[in-house]
C-alpha cells in the first residue's frame, strides 16, 4: 500500500478561502491550457479538498468561482457547444474513501453494484472526436464542459484515432489525448531544435502540442478512448444499442471500430464484481505505474452495467457512476539548491541536482538526476530555479524542466566543471555525457595523488599530472608500485630528466619512512580520514596490530563504533595484499612512540590508553592562527599530529571541555571564544617549550 496523500488545505476564514478559490482557479485554468501551473497535482488537489472542507461549513458563502461548484478548468476559448456535457470525475485517496463511494453509490441506486470497470486513469487532456459516417470531421476539447475548442488541424497527428472507422457509423467517441514518454522525448527534441524551450512534462506537451496551430512541425501523440456516445444524427437503431451497452462492452464496440483503448495495454479495463476486487485491481495498477510508456495519475472505477449508470445519474460536474482512485503525485514542485558532480566507475563525470527536500510517493526526495551538461543547458537550468520533479517507483527522481515563470531573477547559472572533480584530470567534452580522461583510471589516480598528498605520504614532486603520466605509462597500478619505480623508468618519461628523477626518488624514499598513521591515511579506508588514521595507529602502534584487530578491538579507538568498526576492519582486510605489498618495498608500518595495546582482559577493557603520560595527557587542544617559532613549517594537521603524540587530543572547535588553545597571529573567533569561557591560551612559542621533548 502507498502513503496516504497529504492532509487537505487548512482555510480559516473567509478571506483565506477567497485567496485559495482564486489560487485553484488560476492554477486550473493553467492548467486546462497546457500551461505550466505554479501548482504541482498534489499541492492543487490539497487546495481543492480544503475548499471544499471550508465550504461544507459555511454553504451560504459559496463563491461562483469556485472550483467544487462547476466543472474545473473553464472555457479556453471555447466555441463548439458539447452535445452532451464533458464531466469531470470525483477523486478518493484511499481505500476507505473509495468503501465510502461505493456505499453511497449502493444507496443511490438501492442495490450492490454488480460489475465494475476498472482502468488506468490517463494523464493527458479530454477531446470529443466526432465521427459523421465513419469520417473523423471534427476534434474538441473539453473546455469548459460545455463547449471545446475546436482542435481539428490535430487531426492525422494522433495515434489510436483513425480518420475512418471500421463502419460508417456517427458517433462520438471520447478519450484522453497524452504523448507516450517516447512521444515526450522526441517533441521536445524537435521542439529544441525550433529554438523552444523544452516541455516540462508529457502532459504540458500533449497540451500544448494539441492547440498550437500554425506550427513549422507536427510530433505525434496518443488516444486512448473512454466513451462511446451518439449523436444528434446518429441514427436511432444505433444510438439506442449504445444506451443499452455495459461500458466494457462500449469499448469493445469502440476498439472494433478501431480505436484505441486501453485495452493492448499492460494495464487494460477489467470488470470485477466486488469492491474488495477493485482495491487489488486498484494496487496492481499502481505497481505497473512506473514501467507503463505512459502516464497515469489514478485508476478510474466505473459502474459498468447501463442499468446502473442509468440509476446513479450524474451531478452538475462529475458523474455519479465513476470515480477517479487517485494515485499519489509523481511529480512536485521544488528548488534546486546546487549541482553536484560525481565520477562513476568508467570515469563519467555526472550532474546531480541536489534539492529542496519534498516528499514525492512518501518519501523525501533530496537528489535528482540530471542527464548531462548538454542537458542542463537545454532544458535551461539555472541554480535556484523551480523544478518540475518526476519520481516513478523507485526510479531515482529526474528533474523535468524549470518552472520558468516562477523565476525571480536571483537564479545563477550552473557551473561545469573543468578539471575531473575526482582526480583533477582533463574531461573529455566530445560526447554529451562528459568523462574524465583517466576513464576507469580516474579513482587510481585520484586515489593516487591522494596517498601523495601533503598530509599523507607526503611525496614531493608527485601531483596529479605526474601520477597520469606514471599510470598512462602502466608503470603504476597500484601504490605499492610507486616504490618500485626504477630511475631507468622514469628517465624514459617525457618531461622526466635527471634532477626531477632523483628528486622524485629521494621523495619516495622519505614517505617510505612516514610514521604509520600517515601510511594508513594514504590506503584510504573509508571513514578514516587524518585524525582518525592517527587514532587508530597510536593505538594499535604497529600495521600487524591494526591487521589482527577485529571489530571489537577496533571500537576500542576513540571515536569508533559498533557501526564503524566493521567496516574498518573489512576494508583492511581486503587491503592486504596491498599493505603486504608496501611491506615488502620497505614501507614503514610502525607509529613512532606508541606502543601495542596489551591483551584485551575479560571484559574487554585495555588498561591503559596510548599517548598516556605525555606532557599534553588528557589535554584537549585546539590551534588557531599562523604558528610562528619552531612551528612555523607544521601544517594543521602536522600541529594536530604532534598534539597527539604528547598525549593530546586535536580538536577544531573551543567549548569549555577545551583545555589549551594555540592562538597564532591573526587567531579570531575561537582566541575570543577561549577567552570568554576562560579557557588556557597559549601561544605557538609557549606551546614549543610544552612539546619541546616532542620537537627533536
Ligand atoms: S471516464 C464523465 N476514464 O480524467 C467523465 N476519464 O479527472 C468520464 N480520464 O474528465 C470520464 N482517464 O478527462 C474516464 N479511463 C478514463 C480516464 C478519464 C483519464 C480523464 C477525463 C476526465 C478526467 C477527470
Amino acid at each position: 500500500m502507498w502513503p496516504m496523500t497529504t492532509p487537505a488545505a487548512v482555510i480559516v476564514d473567509a478571506t483565506a478561502y477567497a485567496q485559495a478559490v482564486e489560487d485553484a482557479t488560476r492554477a486550473a485554468a493553467a492548467y486546462y491550457a497546457g500551461g505550466s501551473s505554479p501548482m504541482d497535482d498534489d499541492a492543487y488537489d490539497r487546495l481543492a479538498r480544503g475548499i471544499a472542507a471550508w465550504e461544507a461549513e459555511h454553504p451560504g458563502e459559496v463563491l461562483p468561482d469556485s472550483p467544487t461548484g462547476k466543472v474545473a478548468g473553464g472555457a479556453a476559448e471555447g466555441d463548439v457547444p458539447h452535445t452532451v456535457p464533458m464531466l469531470s470525475l470525483d477523486n478518493v485517496f484511499s481505500p476507505e474513501e473509495f468503501t465510502a463511494w461505493t456505499e453511497s453509490l449502493a444507496r443511490r441506486v438501492d442495490r450492490e453494484v454488480a460489475r465494475f470497470a476498472v482502468g488506468p486513469k490517463l494523464d493527458g487532456l479530454a477531446v470529443a472526436a466526432r465521427y459523421h459516417a465513419g469520417r473523423l470531421t471534427r476534434l474538441i476539447t473539453r473546455g469548459d464542459g460545455t463547449a471545446g475548442e475546436d482542435v481539428s488541424h490535430a487531426i492525422g497527428t494522433v495515434e489510436g484515432l483513425p480518420e475512418t472507422l471500421a463502419e460508417p457509423v456517427t458517433v462520438e467517441v471520447r478519450g484522453e489525448i497524452l504523448m507516450t514518454t517516447a512521444q515526450f522525448e522526441h517533441a521536445n527534441e524537435v521542439r529544441i531544435q525550433h529554438g523552444g524551450q523544452p516541455f516540462a512534462n508529457p502532459r504540458n506537451a500533449a497540451a500544448g502540442t494539441l492547440r498550437a496551430k500554425e506550427r513549422a512541425y507536427t510530433v505525434p501523440m496518443t488516444f486512448f478512448g473512454y466513451g462511446l456516445l451518439a449523436l444528434p444524427e446518429t441514427g436511432d437503431e444505433l444510438a439506442g444499442r449504445l444506451d443499452e451497452l455495459a461500458y466494457s462492452e462500449l469499448m469493445e464496440t469502440a476498439a472494433g471500430l478501431g480505436v484505441h483503448t486501453s485495452a493492448g495495454t499492460a494495464v487494460p479495463d477489467v470488470v470485477v464484481e466486488t469492491p474488495e476486487q477493485v482495491v487489488a485491481r486498484v494496487q496492481e495498477i499502481a505497481a505497473l505505474r512506473a514501467e507503463l510508456p505512459f502516464g497515469i495519475d489514478g485508476i478510474v472505477v466505473k459502474a459498468d452495467l447501463a442499468a446502473d449508470r442509468r440509476a446513479a445519474g450524474s451531478g452538475s460536474r462529475a458523474p455519479r457512476w465513476a470515480i477517479a482512485y487517485k494515485l499519489p503525485a509523481v511529480e512536485k514542485i521544488t528548488r534546486l539548491l546546487a549541482v553536484e558532480w560525481n565520477v562513476g566507475r568508467t570515469g563519467i563525470v555526472a550532474p546531480r541536482g541536489v534539492l529542496e527536500p519534498v516528499v514525492i510517493e512518501g518519501s523525501t526526495i533530496t537528489y535528482a538526476t540530471l542527464h548531462n551538461p548538454a542537458d542542463i543547458t537545454r532544458r535551461g537550468l539555472r541554480l535556484g530555479d523551480h523544478v518540475m520533479v518526476h519520481r516513478a517507483g523507485d526510479v531515482i527522481p529526474r528533474i523535468e524542466a524549470p518552472v520558468a515563470h516562477l523565476r525571480t531573477g536571483e537564479e545563477e547559472p550552473i557551473v561545469f566543471p573543468d578539471a575531473c572533480p575526482r582526480c583533477g584530470s582533463d574531461i573529455d567534452t566530445s560526447e554529451e555525457r562528459w568523462r574524465c580522461a583517466q576513464g576507469r583510471n580516474c579513482h587510481l589516480v585520484a586515489s593516487l595523488a591522494y596517498a601523495a598528498g601533503r598530509d599523507q605520504l607526503d611525496i614531493e614532486g608527485l601531483g596529479t599530472t605526474r601520477v597520469v603520466q606514471l599510470v598512462e605509462a602502466g608503470l603504476v597500478a597500484d601504490l605499492a608500485d610507486l616504490f618500485l619505480l626504477g630511475r631507468e623508468q622514469l628517465l624514459a618519461l617525457e618531461r622526466m630528466g635527471e634532477t626531477s628523477t632523483d628528486n622524485l626518488l629521494a621523495a619516495l624514499d622519505r614517505a617510505k619512512e612516514q610514521p604509520l598513521s600517515r601510511v594508513l591515511c594514504a590506503l584510504g579506508v573509508r571513514g578514516t580520514g587524518r585524525s582518525m588514521s592517527r587514532r587508530i595507529a597510536r593505538y594499535f602502534a604497529t600495521m600487524d596490530h591494526i591487521r589482527a584487530a577485529d571489530a571489537e578491538a577496533m571500537q576500542r579507538v576513540d571515536g569508533i563504533g559498533v557501526e564503524k568498526a566493521p567496516s574498518v576492519v573489512a576494508e583492511i582486510a581486503e587491503l592486504a595484499p596491498l599493505i603486504d605489498k608496501l611491506a615488502a618495498a620497505g614501507v614503514n608500518m610502525t607509529e613512532p612512540g606508541a606502543t601495542p595495546p596489551p591483551p584485551a582482559d575479560a571484559d574487554g577493557a585495555t588498561a591503559e590508553a596510548p599517548g598516556d603520560g605525555g606532557p599534553l595527557s588528557g589535554m584537549k587542544v585546539v590551534v588557531t592562527g599562523a604558528m610562528t617559532g619552531n612551528l612555523e613549517r607544521l601544517s594543521r594537521n602536522e600541529m594536530n599530529e604532534l598534539i597527539e603524540r604528547a598525549g593530546g587530543r586535536s580538536s577544531s572547535s573551543v567549548s569549555k571541555n577545551t583545555s589549551l588553545v594555540v592562538a597564532g597571529e591573526g587567531a579570531g573567533s575561537k582566541r575570543a571564544k577561549a577567552e570568554q569561557l576562560g579557557v588556557r591560551l597559549a601561544t605557538p612559542e609557549e606551546f614549543a617549550v610544552l612539546v619541546a621533548d616532542l620537537l627533536g
